[in-house]
């Protein structure tokens, strides 16, 4: 339970969060091998990751944490749903990313429809949590990638991982271990991105 009269520590420069931050990178999700988290260390990502901002404090998501074999069981049921609708073979070769990794944690994005806070708030902050999570396990030593894919816009597919009407997968964060160091990708120039006023 969360104590609400607890005084949390105000910030404090670290520079090892700050180094951390500038050389994070995601994995490619094919690429992601054992180890992946511990039971604990999932409770810990999971925990990190709702420390998220949310307008109004409605927690608009919410998490499904994919352990191999119900991936293994999804990767056939849309190869085989694939097939039905004449998909083309990159949309076949894309469920190997749902089947290698150690672990996944589909986010869903949960957004109360008519409430006064905007659905487009609502679903940032899934978003957020999204890039909590990958913040949460990169400390924790773990590599993550953040994908999509087909099957989290595909109805029939979406449907297959339970989500419901007026949800939207807001991502698949799959986690785990690289043996190789990532490689840079670009990064935006700085100058085109950013406008200061006085
Ligand atoms: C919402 C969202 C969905 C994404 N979906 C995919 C995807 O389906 N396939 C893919 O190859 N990359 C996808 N990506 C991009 C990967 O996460 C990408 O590798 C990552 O953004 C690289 O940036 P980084 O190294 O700074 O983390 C997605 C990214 C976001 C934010």
């Amino acid at each position: 339970m969360t104590d609400l009269n607890a005084a949390l520590p105000l910030p404090v420069r670290s520079d090892e969060v700050l180094a951390r931050l500038a050389v994070r990178r995601s994995a490619s999700a094919q690429l992601l091998a054992a180890p992946g988290p511990s039971e604990a260390e999932i409770e810990q990502i999971l925990h990190l990751g709702a420390r998220t901002p949310d307008h109004g404090k409605l927690f608009p998501w919410r998490f499904v944490v994919l352990g191999p074999q119900s991936r293994a069981d999804l990767s056939e049921a849309l190869a085989a749903l694939a097939e039905t609708q004449g998909r083309v073979d990159k949309d076949l070769a894309v469920l190997a990313k749902l089947a290698n990794p150690p672990l996944t944690i589909m986010v869903v994005s949960t957004p109360i429809q008519g409430h006064k806070v905007p659905v487009w708030e609502q679903q940032l902050s899934a978003g957020a949590v999204c890039m909590n999570l990958e913040h949460a396990a990169d400390a924790l030593g773990y590599s993550a990638s953040w994908i999509t894919d087909w099957y989290s816009y595909d109805p029939a597919a979406v449907a297959l991982f339970g989500v419901k009407d007026g949800e939207t997968i807001a991502g698949f964060i799959h986690l785990g271990t690289l043996s190789e160091a990532p490689l840079e990708r670009p990064r935006p120039v700085m100058a085109h991105k950013v406008e200061r006023r006085p």
